[in-house]
């Protein structure tokens, strides 16, 4: 394991100013993202979807890495530039989503284990010959009635910590993605108490499989309110409660946090992470690694037509510029209605 270099690739993730472009949506999940703009879910179209986005010029000065799937880290940009070797030229590293997708863990029913261990070393050293320098893999925690149980929280933590250390092994970045859901009703004050148990057990489980805290990057959800909820906590309250855990549980020896956004809207996004990053200083990077708050705007202006591209990359840029200012705590919510 090279040390170093895994730190010098942890750093560059989460530079000042710069976020990650989650942008490693299956096949599945790209085909629902289609089905709502009415574009068909073809090779090409999604290969055309994810140039408008990687190519959007100014957007990139904002983007330090970009999270590809096991397609699109083969596709190339319409010049015929492979993407990884398109992203790495143009200032972005090029990273790879590795699981295998949450499945329904048997003995719990209601949860999921994340799949994807079998036959991961061979495919690491698959994606770091295609130019992968960093890797993601997502454990999922719903919260419901009775659930999460400890048994999917720790089995979800111990898969994450496997993972990442196979991945500094073979000298990629792991990105550590435990995900608590904010599907359903529960209050801030239940999600905190699930994100604290998740992210305690995740760093146990990184301290026995021995991973470089330095050479990661985790990518935990906000403490937030379920959608559904009936008052939801208002964003100073999820930006307090959010740091509150962090500080409790992610040691400073972690160079960066980059937050999924998790159905959270745009807007609200970029908020919540600026209001943490003015209540500075703090121990570690905070920024983003978002993937429906970077590209929602974007798809809907693209809908499948050529003629919409420069429209949709604009709307793209003015996303990335708005998180990158987020990720410095130079955002205002009045500068949705200005920017560029
Ligand atoms: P969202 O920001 O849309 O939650 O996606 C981020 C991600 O990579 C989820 O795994």
């Amino acid at each position: 394991m090279n040390s170093s270099e895994l730190m010098r690739i942890a750093q560059a993730m989460v530079a000042k100013g710069k976020g990650i472009l989650a942008a490693d949506e299956s096949t599945g999940t790209i085909g629902k993202r289609f089905s709502a703009i009415k574009v068909e879910s073809t090779e090409e179209n999604r290969r055309a979807y994810r140039d408008l986005l990687f190519t959007a010029a100014p957007a990139t000065q904002a983007i330090s890495g970009v999270i590809l799937y096991d397609e699109t880290i083969r596709q190339s940009t319409q010049d015929g530039t492979p993407f990884p070797r398109y992203l790495a030229q143009n200032g972005m590293i090029p990273g790879i989503k590795v699981d295998e997708g949450a499945k329904p863990m048997a003995g719990c029913p209601g949860e999921t284990i994340t799949e994807g261990l079998d036959g991961l070393r061979e495919r690491l050293v698959a994606y770091h010959a295609l130019g992968a320098r960093f890797a993601k893999w997502r454990a999922v925690i719903d919260i419901a009635e009775g659930i999460p149980s400890w048994s999917a929280v720790h089995a979800n933590a111990q898969g994450l910590a496997r993972y990442a250390a196979l991945c500094q092994e073979n000298g990629i970045v792991p990105i550590v993605e435990p995900e608590v859901l904010m599907d359903g009703g529960h209050s801030i004050e239940r999600c905190e108490e699930v994100t604290s148990l998740v992210l305690q057990t995740v760093f146990g489980e990184l301290f026995a499989a021995r991973v470089l805290l330095e050479g990661m990057v985790l990518k935990p959800n906000m403490v937030i309110s379920g959608k559904k909820a009936a008052n939801r906590a208002v964003p100073q309250a999820v930006a307090e409660a959010t740091l509150r855990v962090l500080k409790r549980h992610v040691p400073p020896a972690v160079p960066g946090i980059a937050f999924l956004s998790g159905g959270q809207s745009s807007p609200e996004a970029t908020l919540h992470l600026a209001l943490m990053n003015q209540m500075g200083p703090l121990p570690w990077t905070l920024t983003f690694s978002y993937g429906r708050a970077l590209q929602d705007n974007a798809l809907k202006t693209w809908g499948g037509a050529p003629g919409n591209l420069a429209a949709a990359q604009k709307e793209f840029a003015k996303r990335a510029k708005l998180n990158g200012l987020a990720a410095i705590g130079g955002y205002a919510a009045d500068m949705e209605t200005q920017a560029a």
